[in-house]
């Protein structure tokens, strides 16, 4: 019932040239049985978007203002993402949490600016190293959830990515039985939260240094629903057998 999803997060990084790989990842996947979306600097978002226009892949934006326009210097608001071709938009990444001291409030701010125009927002959480050694990841996770997520949501304008922060970029991976049970537990809240539908359709993705040679077993964890690459998604060669692996494990 919920539909597999594939993200990339480009981070900062592409330049014209990359959108090569795009062009690459259409040809490849002309009818793909998950869901695609990349989400390229907002340089290339216009461009991106329009490449992919009559194809399979979805854009989205890496963050959004909280306001719909007005005197922010460097910012995007989500009706500027939504008019680049933006259908989604990462919302509280960890390194904009950490590089721009973004909180939990904000990051809840921003999802309801992206949900009044029909963006879906993917919102990020996740623990430290330190919180998980000291056995506080399931709290951690709750508060983010508890303060991160707006108050009304669809199974349809809500994604979750459980990013924890040791793992992204790093090539460490929490074991399969840590994701699910994280995932489990966000499922749970969710569903408490916000009622059996939303709880139950709503796509939980794993993130944190999902490569080629990892894919398929973390897809094989149950609860989750697909993935958000970093370093992997850039080149069409790395993303396309992750993309795969998800479409083997539907
Ligand atoms: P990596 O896949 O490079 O570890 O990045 C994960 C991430 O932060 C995706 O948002």
């Amino acid at each position: 019932m919920r539909r597999k999803l594939a993200a990339g997060n480009w981070k900062m990084n592409g330049l014209s040239p990359d959108l090569a790989e795009v062009e690459t990842l259409l040809k490849t996947f002309k009818n793909p049985s998950v869901d695609l979306l990349l989400c390229p600097p907002a340089t290339l978002l216009h461009r991106m978007a329009h490449l992919t226009a009559d194809g399979a892949i979805s854009v989205g934006g890496q963050d959004c203002h909280t306001a719909t326009s007005g005197a922010h210097t460097g910012d995007i608001s989500a009706e500027m993402l939504r008019d680049a071709g933006a259908t989604a938009v990462i919302l509280g990444h960890s390194e904009r949490r950490t590089d721009h001291e973004e909180d939990s409030e904000q990051v809840r701010a921003k999802a309801r600016a992206a949900h009044a125009v029909d963006l879906t927002a993917i919102i990020c959480i996740g623990e430290s190293l330190a919180q998980r050694e000291a056995a506080n990841t399931l709290d951690i996770i709750a508060g983010q959830l508890a303060a991160s997520l707006p108050d009304i949501a669809t199974a349809e304008n809500l994604v979750i990515a459980y990013e924890p922060i040791w793992a992204i970029g790093t090539g460490k991976v929490p074991t399969l039985a840590q994701i699910g049970e994280v995932h489990d537990f966000i499922r749970t809240r969710l569903e408490r939260r916000f009622g059996a539908g939303v709880g139950r359709g709503t796509r939980i993705l794993y993130g944190g240094s999902v490569k080629p040679d990892n894919a398929a077993q973390i897809f094989r964890v149950p609860s989750v629903d697909g993935a958000l690459v970093g370093g992997a998604s850039l080149k069409a060669v790395d993303f396309s057998p992750i993309i795969k692996a998800l479409e083997d494990s539907v």
